[in-house]
């Protein structure tokens, strides 16, 4: 625990929104809790109506009855967490507004001034320009950006332009709250911090790697964003890119925002292009119907509220890729996540290639390691062993089980208190750099646009499977299964 002195003023746009209720004001108060949050700091929360801050606050103790039970505060903490906690009416098209903001704010002078930007993504460039406008850009302030950034690359450009325009890139910090996952973050500690792997971290041991994030959840009652996202969008273009490149990235020279982004850069860089012919070869769409998850009956995406009819929006994307590298060239890279699946489930298995000559009857099985992302934080190594049955040399599988939830489990702090707390602390490396946000744009770029002509729906699949038998057949391809039907 630090609960340092630092004055901060963390202003949250959209500060009546869902974003802030639901994720950032339990995230802030359990870093408030936790004694970690630096003491001498203020969270504004800017809406459009007008309110007293006392008003703002009951309606947010309200709110906070709806939070899971851990993370509701009592009576008592919630009245000292409300004594941070301001509310500023503005209207985000009146330049006045934020003059009057400045003004506000400059009263204090904090030592970091953080603008979360937690409204909806049409809005960063007016509000952003705005900023800049009225010299809320100054060296102590930070703009924080949640996704979505774009919905391809032209649009992620023109707000990256804007961005620029009022604030430094190292004021930037875009989020990706994948990154802000203890397990996530593990991934680095597992390749740079131990050495054991690096040596077979390579095309010559490892035969292929699947990144999988699948989800229970339907699209709930989100169905009219969703719909004109996708899941491309939503999970590979960000998430699922992002944990490749850190299982793929080269180890940086340091730990510096700018070594660690450089690494990933390159990785996104390195990703084969697609080409109309691979994306019917290499990428499975499909969308879920009626089906049982977890023993319930659920409907169809197209039964789903404020989905429109006959959509033909993915909820389901496989994908193969390759890193075009020294240490990559050859191994496949598949990519895989949606809505509707067999449960929670995110996990990335490293399949290592079988011994050359074996010798054991029976052992036809490769090491493979698994990195449990969610909803267990783990690593299994699975490994070969001699039973001792008698019966000849007979191997067996058996694992090796580590589940961080359990060793750490009284300092894990989730990824949006995580991701507040760096950002208020001005380190970067847990967000996402302009070139990498455009770089992954890039590389989906023509997969949307051949969907885009491809007159054929989404493959269906019933809710609670693991997708379209599609997506089996492509990874069998390459001699490959998923690693649930191994
Ligand atoms: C968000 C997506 O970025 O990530 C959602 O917009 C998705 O559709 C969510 O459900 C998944 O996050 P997590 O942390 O629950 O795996």
């Amino acid at each position: 625990m630090h609960n340092r002195s630092m004055s901060f003023d963390l202003v949250l746009f959209g500060g009546t929104g869902d974003l802030t209720w639901r994720k950032l004001m339990p995230a802030l108060f359990q870093a408030f809790r936790h004694g970690k949050l630096p003491v001498g700091g203020r969270i504004v929360a800017v809406a459009r109506d007008t309110r007293s801050d006392d008003a703002y606050r009951a309606w947010l103790q309200q709110r906070f009855a709806e939070v899971e039970h851990a993370k509701r505060p009592s009576d008592d903490e919630f009245a000292r967490f409300a004594a941070l906690l301001h509310y500023r009416r503005m209207d985000l098209s009146q330049p006045g507004d934020y003059a009057g903001l400045k003004a506000w704010l400059d009263e204090r002078h904090a030592d970091t001034v953080v603008m979360y930007l937690a409204t909806s993504p049409h809005l960063f460039p007016q509000i952003c320009a705005q900023l800049g406008a009225v010299g809320l850009n100054g060296p102590q302030v930070r703009v924080v950006l949640e996704k979505p950034l774009g919905h391809d690359l032209a649009s992620a450009q023109e707000i990256n332009r804007i961005v620029r325009g009022a604030f430094d890139e190292r004021q930037a910090f875009r989020i990706d709250h994948y990154l802000g996952k203890p397990s996530v973050q593990n991934l680095s500690a597992l390749r740079f911090g131990n050495a054991l792997f690096e040596p077979l971290w390579r095309r010559e041991s490892i035969a292929n790697i699947q990144i999988t994030l699948a989800e229970g959840l339907g699209v709930g009652t989100r169905g009219d964003f969703y719909d004109r996202t996708g899941a491309l969008r939503d999970m590979v273009q960000n998430h699922a890119l992002q944990l490749l490149t850190m299982i793929a990235m080269e180890p940086p020279s340091s730990n510096d925002a700018d070594a660690i982004r450089d690494e990933k850069l390159k990785v996104l860089k390195s990703l084969k292009p697609f080409s109309a012919e691979s994306v019917a070869r290499d990428v499975v769409r499909g969308q879920y119907r009626a089906g049982t998850v977890g023993g319930s009956a659920v409907p169809g995406y197209l039964e789903e509220a404020k989905v429109p009819t006959g959509s033909t929006t993915e909820t389901f994307v496989a994908l193969r890729t390759e890193v075009q590298s020294w240490r990559w060239a050859g191994v496949p890279f598949f990519l895989r996540t949606g809505k509707r699946l067999a449960g929670r489930h995110a996990q990335i298995v490293v399949n290592f290639r079988p011994v050359p000559h074996p010798i054991f009857p029976g052992s036809s099985r490769a090491n493979k390691l698994v990195i449990k992302l969610q909803p267990e934080d783990g690593l299994e190594l699975h490994l070969l062993a001699a039973k001792g049955s008698g019966q000849g040399e007979l191997l067996s599988p058996v694992f090796l089980d580590l589940d961080f939830d359990k060793a750490f489990a009284a300092e894990r702090v989730g990824a949006y208190e995580r991701l507040l707390l760096e950002a208020i602390a001005g380190r970067l490396n847990l967000f996402v750099r302009s070139d990498e946000q455009e770089q992954a744009w890039r590389w989906v770029e023509p997969v949307l646009e051949t969907w885009a002509r491809d007159p054929n729906p989404p493959r269906p699949y019933a809710a609670g499977t693991w997708g379209p038998p599609a997506a089996s057949a492509m990874v069998a391809r390459d001699g490959c299964v998923w690693d649930e039907e191994q």
